[in-house]
């Protein structure tokens, strides 16, 4: 079983978005956990559209409980919505709404103390640091995506041999987590993370409902 998931990030109008799931084909007896991160707003029509064995994740989930927070969306809000997964601590997170190790790591406790499975992204240089602030009896329930930034959105996926070296450091922190490569992947490259790692998390070729059952079906 490989993870294998889109994150569509703030791409497309509800016209896209419907348009996709008519042209997204997902083998019913695939192995693999195929998962869809969309923004917000269409989450309850991916839950109308989306074949039964696609999986529901978001790209980011409130540091604090349900509460005075305005323009949060809490994990009490995501309750219904059959949301399994979190993106936490993606790059583009950090860079843009500056989200520091201490903000991932109190979204990484706020899913886990209600049944969401977080996907924290990783670089090599703040692997301890990031792990560092989680709780340490949650560590080990993580899914890890090392996305190295150099990768992301630049068509200059990582090569397999650095993507290992790291995934080893993340065990070392995390344990025996669920490790998965972010950064490029398109149906072309998809191949070796697939057949070494524990799966992908896929931006830009995701939005393409033909490149992403390639991948979902590979
Ligand atoms: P990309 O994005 O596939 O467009 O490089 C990956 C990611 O940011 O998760």
């Amino acid at each position: 079983m490989k993870y294998i998931i889109a994150n569509w990030k703030s791409n497309k109008n509800l016209a896209e978005a419907t348009k996709w799931f008519n042209e997204f084909k997902l083998n019913p007896s695939t192995d693999n956990k195929v998962i869809l991160a969309p923004a917000f707003p269409f989450l309850g029509l991916v839950n109308q559209l989306k074949p039964a064995n696609l999986e529901v994740a978001v790209q980011d989930i409130s540091p604090f409980p349900a509460g005075a927070y305005t323009g949060a969306v809490s994990s009490l809000n995501l309750q219904g919505l059959n949301v399994k997964y979190a993106i936490v601590g993606h790059s583009e997170r950090r860079r843009y709404f500056h989200e520091r190790h201490q903000d991932v790591a109190n979204k990484v406790s706020e899913c886990l103390a209600n049944d969401i499975t977080p996907i924290v992204c990783v670089d090599d240089e703040y692997i301890f640091d990031q792990a560092h602030g989680i709780e340490e009896k949650y560590l080990h329930k993580c899914i890890v995506a090392y996305e190295d930034l150099a990768a992301i959105g630049t068509g200059d996926n990582t090569p397999l041999e650095s993507v290992l070296k790291v995934q080893e450091l993340i065990r070392s922190v995390f344990g025996q987590v669920p490790v998965i490569y972010g950064g490029s992947v398109n149906p072309g490259n998809v191949k070796p993370y697939l057949e070494n790692t524990d799966g992908v998390l896929v931006g830009g070729a995701s939005l393409d409902p033909d490149k992403f059952s390639q991948i979902a079906n590979y």
